[in-house]
C-alpha cells in the first residue's frame, strides 16, 4: 500500500529537533520559523512535556471516556486559570476541525436554529460542518456543499448588520485568520458581532485553533477586543505536536449526555502533554515572549524592501511581499535551511515558530531574510 497523495511534499525527511531547530536524516539542521503549522508552542522536544508524557505512558496510556479521568478535570481547571475562562466548561476532542465541528453543532443544538455566518479569508477545517464554514470551495466536496453557510467581508460591520437576525444559529470567525493570510478582525468589529449576537441570541464562536495558547502574546487573540464568546476552539499549540483539542463553553450551554462523544479525546496522552504545555507557558512566561520578540521581528523587517505590509500579533506573522513569496520561501528553505509558512494569499509568507524563540533565532531568521530579499531585488 502506498499513501495517498493529498500533499505536495518537500523532499526533507526530519528525524530529530530540539527547541526551534530541526535536524533531517542526513545531518542538515533547520530553523523551524513555521512551528510544523502553528503547532509547537512550547519549543520542540521540551524536557518537561517529554518527561510528563512519558512518565504517563509509563502508568496507562488509554482507556475510554467511559470512566473517571481526572486528568482532564486538571487540564480543564488549568485551562481555565491561564485564559481566564473559570467559569467555562471544557469538551476535549483531538483537531481543530472536531473542535468547529463540535462547536458548531453545539450552537444549532443550543438555539435550534441552522444558519451559520462565516467570513471571506476563513479555514476551519476540513470535516463537514468545518469544511462548509471555510472559504475555499477548492477543498468543499459536494456532499459538504452547505445551503445554511453564509460568507461575509471581514471586518465589514454594515454587511454584517444586514445579514444577523434571529434565523442565526451562530457567527464563526478566527481570533486572527491564518491560511488566510494574517489578517485580524479588528476590536470594533468583534465588539458588533458580540452586541448583536447577544441581540438575537446567536452562538458567538471564536476559532482560536492557531491564533489561540499565547501564539498572539494574550493567551486568546480575541482577548485584545474584550470580547467574551460562548465558544472558543482550540488545537494546534495546546498539545505541542500531541493530537489534542478542545471547546471551551459558556455555562448558559448546558450539556446532555450523547450531546457530543469521542473515542480518543481527552486521553491520558493527550492530557498529560496539554497541561505540561500550561505550565511550561506560564512558568517561562512564553506570552509575553510572544509579543516582545514579535514586535523585535516588525520593527526590523520596517526597514526592508520588497515588504508590501507586515500583519499580526506576537509569533503570528504575515509579510506580504510585493510579488509571490513562493520564491522567497524556497530560497529561505533550500539555501538557508529556515522553514516558513505559505498562506492562500501567494505574497504572504506565515511566520509561526516556537513561543520560546530569542532574538539569536529572529536574527539568523532576519539576516537569511534579508539576504533573499535583496537577492530577489538585483534579479527583478
Ligand atoms: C484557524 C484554524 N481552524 C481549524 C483548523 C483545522 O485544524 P486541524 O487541521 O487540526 O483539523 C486550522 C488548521 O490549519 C486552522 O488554522
Amino acid at each position: 500500500m502506498k499513501t495517498f497523495d493529498v500533499y505536495p511534499l518537500y523532499n526533507i525527511t526530519p528525524v530529530k529537533a530540539e527547541g526551534s531547530y530541526v535536524w533531517d536524516n542526513k545531518g542538515e539542521k533547520y530553523l523551524d520559523f513555521y512551528g510544523g503549522h502553528a503547532v509547537i508552542s512550547i519549543g520542540h522536544s521540551h524536557p518537561a512535556y517529554l518527561n510528563a508524557i512519558t512518565t504517563q505512558l509509563n502508568k496507562i496510556g488509554f482507556y475510554s471516556n467511559a470512566v473517571q479521568l481526572p486528568l482532564q478535570q486538571e487540564l480543564a481547571e488549568k485551562l481555565g486559570a491561564v485564559s481566564g475562562y473559570n467559569n467555562y466548561n471544557l469538551f476535549l476532542c483531538n483537531s481543530g476541525a472536531e473542535a468547529n465541528e463540535n462547536a458548531l453543532k453545539l450552537a444549532s443544538f443550543y438555539n435550534g436554529r441552522k444558519k451559520i455566518i462565516a467570513f471571506k479569508g476563513s479555514f476551519h477545517g476540513r470535516t463537514s460542518l468545518a469544511v462548509g464554514a471555510t472559504d475555499d470551495p477548492k477543498i468543499i466536496a459536494p456532499v459538504n456543499q452547505n445551503p445554511n453557510i453564509v460568507f461575509l467581508p471581514l471586518n465589514n460591520e454594515e454587511a454584517f448588520e444586514k445579514e444577523i437576525d434571529s434565523k442565526t444559529c451562530a457567527v464563526i470567525i478566527e481570533g486572527i485568520q491564518g491560511v488566510g493570510g494574517i489578517q485580524t478582525p479588528s476590536p470594533a468589529f468583534l465588539n458588533k458581532i458580540q452586541m448583536l449576537c447577544k441581540l438575537y441570541n446567536v452562538v458567538f464562536i471564536l476559532d482560536e485553533v492557531q491564533s489561540g495558547y499565547g501564539r498572539s502574546g494574550k493567551f486568546f487573540a480575541h482577548q485584545y477586543a474584550g470580547i467574551q464568546p460562548q465558544l472558543i476552539t482550540t488545537a494546534k499549540g495546546m498539545g505541542n505536536g500531541f493530537p489534542v483539542a478542545g471547546v471551551l463553553i459558556h455555562p448558559d450551554i448546558q450539556a446532555k449526555h450523547g450531546m457530543l462523544g469521542t473515542t480518543f479525546g481527552g486521553n491520558y496522552l493527550a492530557c498529560a502533554a496539554a497541561i505540561a504545555v500550561l505550565d511550561v507557558i506560564e512558568k517561562e512566561k512564553l506570552m509575553e515572549n510572544a509579543l516582545l520578540i514579535g514586535e523585535y521581528i516588525k520593527q526590523q523587517l520596517k526597514g526592508y524592501s520588497g515588504i508590501k505590509e507586515i500583519r499580526g500579533t506576537g509569533l503570528m506573522l504575515g509579510i506580504e511581499l510585493e510579488t509571490s513569496g513562493e520564491q522567497v520561501r524556497k530560497q529561505l528553505l533550500f539555501e538557508h535551511k529556515i522553514f516558513t509558512g505559505s498562506s492562500s494569499n501567494k505574497n504572504t509568507v506565515r511566520l509561526l515558530p516556537a513561543l520560546n524563540i530569542g532574538v539569536t533565532e529572529a536574527t539568523v531568521f532576519l539576516n537569511a531574510f534579508s539576504q533573499v530579499m535583496s537577492n530577489q531585488t538585483i534579479q527583478a
